[in-house]
């Protein structure tokens, strides 16, 4: 029989593509070389025995390890054959904390290493977003710890077939079915070894994948199956195959423990007898010899386990009289759903001293999450459950927005009506405090600019950065924070939102606050990027003249700062409304630039105040089609009546760049 069989490989073997077999079994991937045996590019590096995917010290990370030659999948370019291969490997995906929104690992046909335009942070590092598939010819197999409900994610649990675009053209809940064909859901995301088969058919065009942790044997019936004949149009000639995973703000270890492929036959069968097992950090691990030890080690715990099992008991009792229950829907949204009892605990109870700020929307907790994270928590009081559901579906958008300038959203939590919003935190609180409150501190010329320039950045991302336009509403300097290195970030993005649906108590605000309020707000309702623009107009007159926006106790023609600028600025000397307290410290060309963009941003005609883009062009002194001079001095008149006073039109060409921060580029 051995024989028989010896005969027919090798009377068959030289007609089965002999040249470009690949056939490789890696147990481990201890002793193996890089670029020899596997690939591994960017964050990807091996790890004692095992492939770890991404960098657990970068916010943005991502990883791929292929195997270094391509296998062929066709004879020709042109050919309309396709080979068959089997895989089969075992991965272990664990995130440093439970509950953060997951990424998960791809295993990968492609015919190319670096994907074109693939994201350095999401989507396992393979793909931009659903609107733009990755260009080469890419399959991916995903293995998705995290939900994107834009994206049809049916859990933060599943397998998916990706053809060139991270909306999956099949997916299925993770698990397998057993011998009795019940399916059993499996947990990926616990750090559990889960050994995975995939069996490609280029002749049916078919895909079958099945995964089962390890310890339990090949299910005979796969966990999912993808046959279409579409298939072939993500298929190259020669293409790479391997692992590719991306994460962001969270660290999640996505390991690739063992692998085995072929091109010729079923992937020879992986020995997982010895293969090391990541579990979550636990406190008791402890391997004392002594049996006297471990007696009394048992006694001790056992008596803590029944303590603290009782005093759970007790707290949960008493926080269930407090709390809501999860809603169903809640659990739908991206950004990390907190539960209270761990916010409860992460701000020390809500306690007073943790307390940074309180006003009409809520109060600002400060918080450390478990792996010492500072963040901020804004508890926002509301009325409406209509609203909310409204707002969280919006806020599962606004958590994904990012971008260096933007205050970061990490997560959230709901307690009957009140909201809490879990941010990052910003070490030099707001704007406002380092003009008005803090006279020994107050920031200078350059700072204050830089920070514009950031906030103007981070605007432009919300209008023109993402696919949808998002209007901030409430720009002001008060919802301007500074980061560790005094750099200006936005944040409350997206609230003003929530306001709208339901007004909140306590607050005369509803949408907006008075002095950055655009004009066309009073007549007509609907905000624009337009209205974003007025109220960035504001802040930056409010900046470069150290005052705000209404000084009720002003003299009567100082008391709204727009038209005590448009006045002096009529007249011929705008600088003269420049913060004394900085005189000498600004070039006054600089100065008198911003208070024009600062009219011009303020425009009464929304149509004629000029775009974020402009704006920054305007600020880092980069060339605009238009001529910037002229387009300033006619809007900064801001209303016909008003005589342009002179020697205002040619400062503006002064601002170049010589000494002005350099232009940062926007993703
Ligand atoms: C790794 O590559 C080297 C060089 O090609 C080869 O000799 C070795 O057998 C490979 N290791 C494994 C486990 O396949
Ligand atoms: C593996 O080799 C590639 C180039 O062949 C290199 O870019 C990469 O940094 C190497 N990775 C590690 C972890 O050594
Ligand atoms: C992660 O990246 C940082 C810098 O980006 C580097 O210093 C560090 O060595 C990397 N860590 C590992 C484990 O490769
Ligand atoms: C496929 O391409 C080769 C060369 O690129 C050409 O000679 C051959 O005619 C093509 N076959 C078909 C069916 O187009
Ligand atoms: C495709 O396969 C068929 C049947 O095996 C064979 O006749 C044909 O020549 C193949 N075409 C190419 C381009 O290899
Ligand atoms: C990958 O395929 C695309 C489209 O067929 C082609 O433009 C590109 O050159 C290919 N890249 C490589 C590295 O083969
Ligand atoms: C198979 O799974 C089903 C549902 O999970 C379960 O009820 C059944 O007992 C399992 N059968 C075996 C043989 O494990
Ligand atoms: C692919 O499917 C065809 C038709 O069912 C079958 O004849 C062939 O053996 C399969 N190939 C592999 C490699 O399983
Ligand atoms: C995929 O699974 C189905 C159902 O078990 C089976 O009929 C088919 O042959 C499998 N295909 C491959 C390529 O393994
Ligand atoms: C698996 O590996 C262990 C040791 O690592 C060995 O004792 C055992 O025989 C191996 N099993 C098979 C089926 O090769
Ligand atoms: C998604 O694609 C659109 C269209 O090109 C692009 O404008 C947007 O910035 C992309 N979003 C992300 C997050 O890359």
């Amino acid at each position: 029989m051995e024989l028989l069989l010896f005969l027919f490989l090798f009377l068959f073997q030289p007609f089965i593509s002999p040249i470009f077999a690949v056939d490789f079994l890696y147990n481990s991937f201890n002793g193996l070389t890089n670029g020899t045996n596997v690939t591994l590019i960017n964050d990807a590096r091996f790890d004692n025995s095992v492939i770890r995917m991404t960098n657990d010290s970068n916010q943005y990370s991502f990883g791929r390890a292929f195997y270094p030659t391509m296998i062929r999948m066709k004879p020709s370019s042109n050919s309309t054959n396709i080979s068959s291969f089997s895989t089969s490997f075992v991965f272990s995906i664990l995130p440093q904390v439970s509950t953060s929104p997951g990424f998960g690992l791809a295993f990968v046909l492609s015919n190319t290493t670096s994907p074109p335009g693939a994201l350095a942070s999401q989507y396992f590092g393979l793909f931009t977003n659903a609107t733009v598939p990755a260009v080469a010819p890419l399959l991916a197999v995903e293995f998705d710890t995290g939900q994107n409900p834009e994206f049809n994610d049916p859990d933060d649990n599943h397998i998916g077939i990706d053809l060139n675009n991270i909306v999956s053209a099949k997916v299925q809940s993770a698990g397998y079915y057993n011998s009795s064909g019940g399916f059993v859901p499996v947990r990926m995301r616990n750090g559990q070894n889960i050994r995975a088969w995939i069996e490609f058919n280029g002749t049916n065009l078919e895909i079958n994948v099945t995964i089962a942790p390890v310890g339990v044997s090949r299910p005979t019936r796969p966990t999912l199956t993808y046959r279409d004949a579409v298939i072939a149009n993500y298929v190259s000639a020669e293409m790479y195959v391997g692992f590719s995973a991306s994460k962001t703000n969270w660290v999640e270890a996505q390991r690739v423990l063992s692998w085995s492929l072929s091109d010729t036959r079923t992937a020879r069968d992986i020995n997982t007898t010895n293969l090391p097992v990541f579990k979550p950090e636990s406190s008791s691990s402890s391997l004392s010899a002594g049996a006297i030890a471990g007696i009394v080690i048992a006694c001790v715990v056992f008596v803590v386990i029944c303590a603290s099992g009782y005093f759970l008991w007790w707290r949960h009792k008493k926080l269930k009289e407090e709390e809501d229950e999860i809603e169903e829907w809640e659990l739908e949204y991206w950004p990390h759903r907190f539960s209270y009892a761990e916010l409860n605990v992460t701000t020390g109870e809500f306690s007073k001293d943790r307390l940074l700020g309180s006003g009409g929307f809520g109060r600002v907790y400060k918080g450390t999450l478990p792996n010492n994270t500072e963040v901020a928590v804004k508890c926002v009081n509301h009325d409406s459950n209509q609203g909310l559901r409204e707002f969280m579906a919006e806020i599962s958008s606004m958590g994904r927005l990012q971008h260096k300038n933007l205050v970061q959203m990490r997560g959230w939590c709901r307690k009957g009506n009140e909201l809490m919003l879990v941010y990052d935190c910003m070490p030099n609180g707001s704007l406002n405090k380092w003009i008005f409150d803090q006279p020994k501190k107050l920031l200078g010329w350059e700072h204050r600019r830089r920070v514009l320039i950031d906030v103007a950045e981070g605007l432009n991302y919300l209008h023109h950065g993402w696919d949808q336009v998002v209007i901030h509403r409430d720009i002001k300097s008060s919802n301007i924070l500074l980061d560790s290195d005094m750099r200006g970030r936005l944040g409350d993005f997206g609230l003003a939102k929530l306001y709208q649906h339901g007004e909140i108590p306590n607050t005369t605000r509803v949408v907006g606050t008075l002095g950055y309020l655009a004009p066309e707000l009073a007549t007509v309702a609907a905000p624009t990027s337009a209205s974003d623009v007025y109220s960035f107009g504001v802040v930056l007159l409010e900046v470069a003249c150290g005052r705000r926006p209404i000084e009720t106790t002003a003299p009567e023609e100082e008391v709204v700062l727009i038209d005590w600028v448009r006045e002096l600025y009529a007249k011929g000397n705008a600088v003269e409304a420049a913060d004394p307290r900085i005189k000498g410290e600004y070039d006054v060309g600089e100065m008198e630039m911003v208070l024009k963009l600062g009219l011009a941003c303020c425009h009464p005609d929304p149509q004629r105040r000029p775009t974020m883009k402009e704006v920054i062009a305007l600020m880092v002194g980069e060339e605009v089609a238009t001529a910037p001079s002229d387009l300033l001095s006619e809007l900064a008149r801001g209303d016909s009546d008003v005589v342009l006073g002179g020697g205002g039109d040619d400062d503006l060409g002064k601002a170049t760049p010589s000494q002005a921060t350099p232009p940062v580029r926007l993703e």
